[in-house]
């Protein structure tokens, strides 16, 4: 019992009842992808403070464990409306000079991280991702010289290897970046991702994506990829402003009948402050769904997919059946919600490095814009300006999150490499999950409902937040507000 409602004495809420209110208020908020940074969110990363030895390094790497590498070349892209009116990822105006200049030197940082890690020197990466804004915007010598470095710097022969773009971009630059890709690097396996967001004109336009491509595009970049032998992702958003639901299903009828491999299905993110061109507009605010018809399209879009071929793989991943179990599934995104067992290393602007030496864990962040990430270069030493060591609790949300945007927490797999059972750990929050139908717990696992997919922004957002009521001093990298280290805005990704 905490407390009584002021002016009702016999009204009494227990503590359940408290974090039941937290959870279900969350639940009427936007909700958010947690894909990219989990725990802590990029707005809460702490900076690191002024005068702090630039040489902090991160804790040795762990050979036995698996090596995933990020690459954001550059963060330029140029459609006609800021930031396609949604996007939160980092972009800058394009030009080819401003992109070569960033490209060098993100070779020169993958140089220094490996003169200070010599360890890392060939060690085998399982997954290569080239992506952020729009790595195949990227001048295709500096590109060469970029693809050059990773293969002298990694073992790539195990590795999936995925270039993410605008549509046209893969088309109609010459040299085709994929020829470059299959030249210079020795890898399994190629994937293309591009961004195809809706086939309707009238919101591509609305977008400033005009140039981006049309449905003819889209298909030719499946077709140009498969004639490589590259699978092909595309992604694309629901529950716009004023969508219909006949639209969001018109859109995956013909996602899936282009002969997409995979699908990115993103339940668009905006609100008003989250800093996006749309999320100052109040009308479109307005016209967004309210969450239960928002969840509801959710699992009306899941099942069409399902009708279509396509399984659901993480939580905003679809993939056709036939890659179930095949070699040439894609795994990159799979792997990085496996924590446990695989270190990230992030290059370029944005990029977000996660280390676990099983003494430590520590997550760091580089510089989004591409003149502050230029100069963190030049200054040489560590390139990231944010960075956060994980304790035990952290380690614990962490990971949950990450694992119910695979749908699936083996609760062995958490003893092992936490220690403890979710359930202990969080029992309050996980009765409450399942109370509201948010997640189904058997003795082995807990797995989000196709309803508490939609929901697991709210999930990891209470998790997060019981565990900063756990945690009793602020971080030692940093001046650092509990408070922040769950404020979500720019890090819904
Ligand atoms: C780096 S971007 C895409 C690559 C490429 N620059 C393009 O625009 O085609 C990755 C994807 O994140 C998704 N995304 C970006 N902002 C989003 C938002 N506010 N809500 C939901 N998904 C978003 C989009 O579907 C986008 O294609
Ligand atoms: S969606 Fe792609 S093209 Fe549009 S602003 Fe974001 S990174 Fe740039």
């Amino acid at each position: 019992m905490l407390k009584a409602i002021d002016g009702v004495s016999d009204v009494q809420l227990t503590e359940t009842d408290m974090v039941r209110g937290e959870l279900l208020r969350r639940m009427r908020r936007p909700q958010r992808h947690r894909l990219l940074h989990g725990y802590p969110l990029a707005a809460a990363m702490p900076r690191i403070a002024e005068g702090r030895s630039r040489d902090a390094l991160l804790p040795d790497f762990d050979p036995t464990r698996g090596l995933l590498v990020g690459v954001l070349p550059h963060p330029f892209c140029n459609p006609t409306v800021s930031g396609c009116g949604f996007c939160t990822f980092a972009h800058e105006a394009f030009t080819s000079q401003k992109a070569a200049t960033v490209i060098e030197h993100v070779v020169r940082e993958i140089e220094q991280t490996l003169l200070v890690h010599p360890s890392l020197a060939r060690r085998p990466v399982s997954g290569l991702y080239f992506g952020g804004g729009t790595a195949n915007l990227s001048p295709p010598e500096p590109f060469r010289a970029l693809c050059r470095a990773l293969a002298q710097a990694f073992d790539l022969a195990g590795a999936e290897v995925t270039l993410e773009g605008v549509p046209a971009a893969f088309l109609n630059r010459r040299p085709w970046l994929t020829e470059i890709l299959r030249e210079e690097l020795p890898a399994r396996h190629f994937r293309l991702s591009m961004g195809i967001q809706s086939f309707d004109p009238d919101r591509l336009k609305q977008m400033g994506r005009r140039g981006f491509g049309d449905a003819d595009t889209f298909r030719e970049v499946v077709e140009f990829g498969h004639a490589r032998g590259f699978t092909v992702s595309g992604d694309l958003l629901f529950n716009l402003p004023g969508q219909s639901l006949d639209a969001m299903k018109d859109d995956m009828r013909r996602a899936a009948g282009i002969g997409l491999d995979h699908m990115g299905l993103y339940h668009l993110v905006l609100f008003a402050g989250l800093g996006t061109a749309w999320s100052r507009d109040p009308a479109l605010v307005a016209s967004l769904p309210e969450n239960g018809i928002a969840v509801g399209n959710w699992l009306e879009l899941r099942g069409l997919l399902h009708g279509l071929g396509f399984r659901q793989t993480t939580l905003t991943n679809f993939e056709r059946e036939e890659f179930r179990d095949h070699e040439r599934r894609f795994v990159y995104e799979a792997l990085s919600f496996q924590p446990d067992q695989y270190d990230m290393l992030g290059f370029g602007p944005t990029g977000i490095s996660f280390v676990d030496s099983h003494v430590s864990a520590v997550k760091v962040l580089n510089p989004d814009a591409a003149s502050e990430y230029v100069a963190a270069v030049d200054r040489g030493g560590r390139t990231w300006d944010r960075a956060f060591s994980y304790e035990l609790d952290d380690l614990r949300v962490f990971y949950l999150t990450r694992r119910l945007a695979a749908l699936h927490i083996d609760r062995l797999d958490y003893v092992f490499y936490l220690g403890s059972d979710p359930l202990d750990d969080f029992p309050r929050e996980f009765a409450l999950f399942e109370e509201q139908g948010l997640v189904r717990v058997t003795p082995e696992s807990i797995e989000p409902t196709p309803f508490g997919m939609f929901y697991s922004d709210s999930m990891a957002g209470l998790l997060a937040s019981s565990a900063q009521r756990k945690r009793s001093s602020g971080a030692d990298l940093a001046e650092f507000s509990l408070e922040r280290r769950n404020d979500n805005r720019y890090g819904h990704m």
